[in-house]
């Protein structure tokens, strides 16, 4: 049994939250107690006055320390050694690591500030001064419920599962894996395959590993200081993404709107292959319908996987052994379903403007939460015609460099838009 007195100006703000669900439940099973105590009946004259002004001016009222020192010394007299809170915006941080603590005592004492804060003094006649974040609420009360809700939830038996608070969110040092519910498909967005499969094994790696994905990607802090078995290290930064991409040559606009063919350019094939190994792509391709334009391509693959190149920069033959050359959009398209199950999303880059555009942010977000891959779509020449931009799934936003001029080589776009996506 926890028992929480709160020390408060406004005791009937707790009424509500704490009649309803899991806190409700909790003071029925006698796992914990609240009781509020109204600051005023503390105050020391008739007038109930419990503030005053600030010494040395400014903005505002300060708490007076006569009344709250006397309703903490009477707290401590009536409990059995409780541990007294200050709720301030200047105390250390609420954490789940803080809460699992002080849901191991038996008695808090937690008080609620107002106005602009409380005489420094009264510092002294408490344990702890706590934050519940970094930004400033009116007053203490909701902190305290805050504190009252996430300790509670954590003692052992409030929960009806004893094992969901060890898997949520922090409990680990990491975000919690993605959930869902019926129905297995919403409006074309599928439920993870892995989920439906019943293989217990597989959806505890499943979920591990976006726990870890989505810690990585929202909270580096927290990412840094998680525990990490050596071969997750691994495998996470050997470009588990499902990341693909492929640089178009047909079909795409040139300078006039005609549907044309552009030239493959040694340049591209290098440096976006260069890009694609550094971010972790699994394969870039290069489509072209001609002959001619193949057989160049072909040559300078050719010389850095088997020719001289490979033997003379071992690096970009590495890079290069990721492109791949295909005729059409569709060949790329089947050869990536094949080679993972599923058809990949298609995302198209377009520096005109118009379309309902997919932020980076939200692509970076699909990429760590969602299993299908993702085949993401250059264009060369004047951009990708509309038949293409029809066919696709997402169109990304437009790279924008605060100005108007807007011709990017492709292979600056691709850099940076791996940066985006993949980048740490
Ligand atoms: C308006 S705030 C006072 C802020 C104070 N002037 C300052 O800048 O630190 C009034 C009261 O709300 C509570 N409070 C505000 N933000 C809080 C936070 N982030 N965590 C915990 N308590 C908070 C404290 O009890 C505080 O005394």
């Amino acid at each position: 049994m926890l028992n929480f007195t709160v020390i408060t100006l406004f005791p009937a703000m707790f009424a509500s939250p704490l009649s309803h669900t899991i806190l409700k439940i909790a003071q029925e099973k006698e796992m914990i107690s609240v009781r509020t105590v109204d600051l005023r009946d503390y105050a020391m004259d008739r007038h109930r006055i419990t503030d005053d002004y600030p010494y040395g001016g400014g903005q505002g009222m300060v708490m007076k320390p006569e009344p709250l020192i006397a309703a903490i010394e009477d707290a401590r007299k009536k409990g059995k050694n409780p541990r007294v809170i200050l709720l301030t915006p200047r105390g250390k941080a609420l954490n789940q690591q803080e809460a699992d603590k002080l849901s191991q005592e038996k008695e808090l004492v937690l008080i609620c500030g107002r106005y602009e804060g409380v005489d420094e003094r009264v510092k002294n006649f408490v344990d702890d001064e706590l934050s519940i974040g970094d930004y400033t609420l009116s007053g203490g009360e909701l902190a305290a419920m805050v504190v009252i809700d996430t300790v509670t939830r954590l003692i052992p038996g409030v929960l009806g599962n004893v094992k969901s608070p060890q898997e949520e969110s922090f409990s680990n040092g990491l975000l919690e894996y993605p959930q869902y519910t019926r129905p297995e498909e919403l409006k074309g967005m599928k439920v993870p395959e892995v989920l439906l499969s019943g293989d217990h094994e597989r959806i505890k790696d499943w979920r591990r590993e976006m726990s870890l994905k989505l810690t990585r990607a929202r909270r580096p802090d927290l990412f840094r200081k998680a525990q990490l078995a050596p071969d997750e290290r691994k495998s996470l930064s050997a470009g588990s993404s499902r990341l693909y991409m492929a640089l178009l040559h047909y079909p795409v606009y040139d300078k006039n709107g005609q549907v044309v063919t552009t030239a493959v350019t040694n340049m591209d094939i290098h440096d976006i292959a260069r890009s694609a190994r550094t971010y972790g792509v699994k394969r870039f391709y290069v489509v072209t319908p001609v002959k001619a334009l193949q057989k160049l391509a072909l040559k300078i693959l050719a010389h850095w996987e088997q020719g001289y190149g490979s033997r003379y920069n071992q690096t970009r033959k590495e890079a290069l052994a990721l492109a791949r050359l295909k005729d059409t959009l569709d060949e790329v398209v089947i050869e990536v379903e094949q080679e993972c199950g599923s058809r990949p999303q298609l995302v198209v880059t377009s520096a005109r403007p118009g379309g309902k555009r997919t932020s980076f942010a939200q692509l970076r977000e699909m990429l760590i939460r969602d299993s299908d891959p993702c085949l993401l779509l250059l264009g060369t020449g004047w951009g990708l015609t509309d038949t293409v931009l029809a066919q696709s799934d997402y169109l990304l936003e437009p790279i924008d460099g605060g100005t108007d001029y807007n011709h990017l080589s492709v292979r600056s776009a691709a850099a940076i838009i791996l940066d985006r996506l993949l980048g740490k």
